[in-house]
């Protein structure tokens, strides 16, 4: 894979997946567009990764006139856009009975909203330049955890929008969505190793996937050589949802 030339705006790439992504877009040739919710956050990433390859693009996601001012900052300092990467997300869990109007507003808005509108906001410029949307839905989005109806809500939906959106923007525009299982971040929510290994044991593999796998596989999606390949959901979840 060779992104040499491409922009690609990643979307929470502050730490975790997206930073990841942003690692594994930079080493195939790309310049990328940097985005957290604060300025600081994104200037301590941009310092970390290093290179004249990367451009800053700060801003909450969460609204669709946040959504629209981050994409045009990505579009100015790169000179243009070709990949989009919505993976800024949030979560939270327990009973259904406890979440609150505020909870379910923010994370529908990050995870839901921020998806809809940055893609929005995009169309333009990935049309014009035959470009890619990825989207880092969840194995979430593809069965009902439990204790987790809100984010599954919120997956399910970015999952359904990735294939109406593939429809709406084909053949100019790709769009497909990564749909990982338990990765290795600060969205995991700790480091006790009883957690950790229960949250292994649900996949056949055994083990919590490091965010460099799931980094992987959203370049695979963007990769102009899958050009057939739009409306997927890929599974980077070590057999969790195959093998129940
Ligand atoms: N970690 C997992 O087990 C896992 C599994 C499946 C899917 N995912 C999804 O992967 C994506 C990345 O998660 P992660 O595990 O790297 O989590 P993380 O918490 O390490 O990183 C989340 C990123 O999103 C950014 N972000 C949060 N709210 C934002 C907002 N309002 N505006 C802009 N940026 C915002 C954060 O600054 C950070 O850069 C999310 O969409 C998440 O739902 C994670």
């Amino acid at each position: 894979m060779s992104f040499k030339g491409k922009r690609v705006l990643i979307t929470g790439s502050t730490r975790g997946i997206g930073k990841a992504a942003a690692r594994a877009f930079l080493e195939r040739g790309a310049r990328v567009a940097v985005n957290g919710r604060g300025a600081g956050d994104v200037a301590a990433t941009m310092a970390e990764l290093a290179g004249d390859d990367l451009v800053a693009a700060p801003g909450d996601v969460a609204t669709a006139e946040a959504c629209h001012a981050v994409v045009d900052a990505a579009i100015a300092g790169l000179g243009g856009l070709d990949i989009l990467v919505n993976n800024a997300g949030v979560y939270d869990s327990g009973p259904i009975e406890g979440v609150s109007e505020e909870t379910y507003d923010w994370m529908m808005g990050v995870n839901v909203k921020g998806c809809f509108f940055c893609a929005q906001a995009a169309i333009p410029q990935l049309r014009a330049n035959k470009g890619a949307i990825v989207m880092t839905a969840s194995e979430s989005g593809l069965s009902g955890n439990r204790n987790s109806a809100l984010y599954c809500t919120g997956k399910g939906a970015v999952v359904n929008m990735t294939r109406a959106m593939a429809h709406d923007l084909a053949p100019d525009v790709r769009v497909n969505a990564v749909c990982p299982g338990a990765v290795m971040t600060d969205m995991l929510g700790g480091d006790d190793p009883e957690y950790l290994a229960e949250v292994a044991r649900f996949s056949p593999m055994r083990r919590i996937a490091e965010a460099s796998e799931i980094g992987e596989a959203i370049c695979f999606l963007a990769d102009p050589g899958q050009r057939f390949m739009t409306g997927a959901l890929l599974q980077v979840d070590g057999g969790a949802t195959a093998c129940r």
